[in-house]
């Protein structure tokens, strides 16, 4: 027993001197960065959202047991086959399974990543414009939010800037490096994000008329609950979770050999949920104290940048200067989310073309600034000058938010779950999980079960919903 235990001890020393050279996360950095990652936008619009859409209480619960059963598995695979092979996303697919085809399911994401980042800078950028605004009292006295949000999509010249702004922020992070670029930010970002957010929390569920918000996510109705609100819970999670493009194996690759696989995911699956039930008890509240019912057409930005500047202005009409720090906070709130996720999805691209075309840091990550920066344009510009032009039905943002999140992602999940379940040696799986035995797993066949079975089912089953090939539960 004791010479055994030597042996594992032998075996992770051997790990840690293999791995030199590259630079690594702390471990708290690596929790933070990884959870910077995961909360974003995500959690902030969409999951409460979803949430309003499927019934309150009893969404959340399901969207727990989402993250728990589902989630976890996936980002635990994720997080093994980055920190197993230490190299960006393609690369570890293909030194995990050398001469197959699996190395596609790293470019796939590499891929996604691209794309997400595209758009979702996009919306990044109009942030900075409401928190603008905000600080500048714009919302106060204004009669009509759709019109002002629409006139500032439209133009032609602001949304872009902004977009370059954002881009430009998100390369200086990630040109000065692992450690002290995305580490450093993440140690500093994460925490204000959860300080503001819980100042925010308490502000609105203080608010007069607040309680029958409250009382929407803590009192479940369990007849809400059927598959499409199983379906909707699935592709949040995977959406808030950054699951299913790299993100995390790239994060991963980083992590020290002695980091706790499983309690570092926990505790990012943790955080990031408990970030996106905590924006519910932002908006619900103060929706509810300013009598406004949120619908299914306050999807999408619609939400953040319609809805609530008027919620806030009519929740604090009795205190002004409340609805001005109130709004303020709140978009320097989206701000920082979004950027901690630009950030994950840029290191993606980065670290694939630094390492597998033998360029600088600083060559690739500029290649990847002015490309995404480029195709972000005509994303911004489909929202005023590019409006008229529909292929196929969509603009061009809504093209790359579709193939994206829709596809890719749902996809690039199911392909990993399968790779980890059916393809990889078990043997090197478990090794990763106990660190070389030097910490114990009880849960390692039901992961492996997960992997083969419920999740690539599970996603499959998103997959068809959201593509609409297959309408089930309608
Ligand atoms: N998880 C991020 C959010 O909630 C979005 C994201 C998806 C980031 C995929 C990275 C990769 O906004």
């Amino acid at each position: 027993m004791i010479i055994l235990h030597v042996f594992s001890v032998l075996n992770l020393q051997f790990s840690i001197m293999a791995f030199k050279g590259r630079e690594n996360f702390g471990r708290v950095g690596a929790v933070l960065a990884a959870a910077g990652s995961a909360v974003g936008l995500g959690n902030i619009w969409r999951f409460p959202i979803e949430t309003g859409r499927n019934g309150g209480a009893a969404f959340v619960l399901v969207y727990i047991l989402c993250v728990i059963i589902l989630g976890l598995p996936v980002m635990i695979s994720e997080f093994l086959i980055g920190r197993s092979t230490q190299a960006n996303t393609a690369a570890a697919y293909r030194k995990l399974s050398p001469d197959t085809q699996w190395k596609w399911v790293g470019r796939l994401g590499v891929l996604t990543g691209f794309l997400i980042l595209s758009y979702y800078s996009v919306v990044a950028g109009w942030t900075v414009e409401y928190a603008g605004y905000a600080l500048f009292n714009t919302f106060a006295g204004q009669h009509d939010y759709k019109v002002m949000f629409n006139d500032f999509a439209a133009d032609p010249f602001w949304p872009v800037l902004w977009l370059f702004v954002f881009m430009f922020v998100t390369h200086v992070i990630i040109v000065r490096g692992v450690k002290s670029g995305i580490e450093r930010v993440s140690k500093i970002l994460m925490p204000t994000l959860f300080l503001l957010i819980m100042m925010l929390v308490f502000c609105s569920v203080t608010l007069p008329g607040s309680g029958a918000g409250i009382d929407f996510i803590i009192h479940p109705d369990f007849s809400k609950i059927d598959g499409m609100v199983v379906l909707s819970a699935m592709g949040q999670a995977f959406f808030s979770l950054s699951i299913g493009m790299g993100c995390l194996c790239t994060y991963a690759s980083y992590f020290r050999p002695d980091t706790n696989i499983t309690r570092s995911a926990i505790n990012v699956a943790s955080i990031d949920t408990m970030i996106a039930i905590m924006s519910g008890f932002i908006i619900f509240p103060a929706a509810a104290s300013a009598g406004y019912t949120l619908t299914a057409g306050d999807v999408g930005p619609s939400l953040i940048f319609i809805t609530l500047p008027h919620v806030f202005q009519q929740a604090f009409s009795g205190a002004p200067i409340l609805a001005y720090i109130f709004a303020v906070m709140f978009y320097v709130l989206l701000i920082l989310a979004a950027l901690t996720s630009t950030i994950s999805m840029h290191e993606v691209i980065t670290a694939y073309l630094s390492e597998e075309f033998e360029m600088s840091r600083k060559k690739a990550a500029r290649m990847v600034t002015s490309a995404c920066a480029f195709l972000g344009i005509f994303c911004a510009l489909s929202f005023g000058l590019l409006n008229g032009f529909h292929p196929m039905g969509k603009t061009i943002f809504d093209w790359f938010d579709f193939l994206s999140s829709t596809i890719l992602l749902p996809f690039g999940g199911m392909l990993i779950s399968l790779f980890a379940g059916w393809h990889l040696n078990k043997k090197l799986m478990y090794d990763e999980l106990t660190n070389y035995g030097t910490i114990r797993i009880r849960y390692f066949k039901i992961l492996v079960f997960i992997l083969r079975f419920v999740a690539p089912i599970a996603i499959g089953f998103i997959f068809l919903n959201e593509t609409g090939l297959f309408d089930i539960f309608r």
